[in-house]
């Protein structure tokens, strides 16, 4: 007989399509900020799978929501409506610029619907060569081909084939390589207000609204991704609220659902009249149970209490990594809005970020990197204050490690 294969990380190698690199250990539970693997062992979890679990893990609002909406209606596609998507948009309408709301399954079907939205737009209303999207060197955008076509990253975008034509990329704010380009046949202008898995590059304030000026002038709709940014991320409910600048069309995924697969796509009256009933759609968009736990998180994310302990936390994390730093020198620059803060590693460390994370991992800390050289901190909006000291000093202890050399560099 023998039993049951154990599962354990080595089996990912066995089964899984090989497009990832997990770390060493499985998780097994999440309570708040902290995590435990197979073994029992304890993390400190300043990643929230990737921006995600912006509430921790777990987060008792949430698990009732999802207990609730579980016992009473699961699925019922897009052919009948459903309340708690019909509450969710209110909400998202009532707390943004948005009158209209479209909701998917991920950031890349989000951004799907964006790029397509303003594609339709731009050929009603004004004619069938007004198709340019304008998008940034390093942004991104999802995995779709049309998605990773407007990201700006040659490394996730290339070796499948031909790709949506009419997209440029321009060097990120600099707004005169925009006026070079943007004309009266460009659709969109499409930007993250802060480059996530770029490097975490924030905007800058007077790019942005030149952005917006020139999309007017040419009669463009500006689109923002805040699938990373939003939700709360940066300290306001969007980033684009930090700034004082409109868009047209909006992503929200990641936080959106504290850790239940949503996204949303939000736009004008205005722009969303170019759609009717068949031109855009998916079969789990708007599902109960994802906006049954992504109204909970909505409720909790969008208060004085929870946007307000963001600031106090990016001040905690960047006077620690200021006073690291001045004992290992280990970063060219820290930078960042609210918690979502990247550490560029110096030059002696360039390209190191993935062994940064292993040595974090090592010291009981969940990290993340945005690309090969910048290593980024994105833990829960409400990460007590305990577990955020805890967890940098093992972020010390991790920086300590790799500088003191005890983990083989390449
Ligand atoms: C800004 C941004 N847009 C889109 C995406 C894609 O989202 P998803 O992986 O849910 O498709 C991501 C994911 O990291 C992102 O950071």
């Amino acid at each position: 007989m023998g039993g049951e294969k154990v599962i354990d990380r080595n089996t990912f190698d066995d089964v899984m399509l090989p497009v990832y690199a997990p770390a060493a250990f499985v998780p097994v539970k999440g309570k708040g900020s902290r995590v435990w693997d197979q073994q029992g062992q304890e993390f400190i979890d300043f990643s929230s799978g990737i921006a995600v679990t912006a509430l921790g893990h777990c987060h008792p609002a949430l698990v009732r929501a999802l207990k609730a909406q579980g016992e009473l209606i699961w699925h019922t596609s897009n052919l009948f409506t459903n309340e708690p998507a019909l509450r969710l948009a209110q909400k998202m309408i009532d707390a943004t610029f948005a009158d209209r709301v479209f909701f998917a399954n991920s950031g890349a079907e989000a951004n799907e619907a964006a790029f397509k939205l303003a594609r339709r737009y731009a050929i009603e209303r004004h004619g069938p060569y007004k198709t340019k999207i304008i998008a940034f060197k390093n942004a991104f955008h999802g995995r779709t081909l049309f998605t990773v076509s407007v990201g700006g990253q040659a490394k996730y975008s290339d070796g499948f084939g031909p790709k949506p034509a009419d997209i440029v990329h321009v060097p990120f704010n600099d707004l005169d390589a925009v006026k070079a380009v943007i004309d009266d046949h460009t659709c969109a202008v499409v930007l993250e207000p802060v480059q996530g898995e770029g490097g975490i590059t924030p905007v800058d304030a007077d790019f942005l609204r030149g952005v917006r000026e020139l999309c007017d002038k040419h009669q463009a709709l500006l689109v923002f991704d805040e699938v990373q940014s939003g939700m709360g991320r940066t300290g306001t409910l969007f980033t684009y609220m930090r700034y004082g600048v409109t868009p047209d069309i909006l992503t929200s995924a990641k936080a959106l659902g504290g850790g239940f697969p949503i996204s949303a796509m939000l736009t004008t009256n205005a722009v969303a009249q170019v759609m009717e009933p068949g031109v855009h759609g998916t079969t789990y968009g708007g599902n109960p149970l994802a906006c049954a736990v992504a109204e909970a998180a909505f409720d909790t994310i969008n208060t004085p209490e929870v946007l307000s302990g963001v600031q106090a936390r990016y001040e905690f994390i960047v006077s620690r990594l200021a006073e690291i730093n001045r004992r290992y020198a280990a970063f060219a620059d820290v930078r960042g809005l609210g918690l979502l803060i990247g550490a560029e590693l110096s030059d002696e460390y360039k390209g190191m970020a993935r062994e940064f994370l292993a040595a974090a991992v090592d010291n009981g800390l969940m990290l993340l990197n945005a690309g090969p050289n910048v290593l980024r901190f994105a833990p829960s909006l409400v990460i007590p204050m305990e577990d955020l000291k805890q967890g940098m000093d093992r972020f010390e202890n991790a920086v300590r490690q790799m500088v003191d050399g005890k983990m083989d560099k390449p």
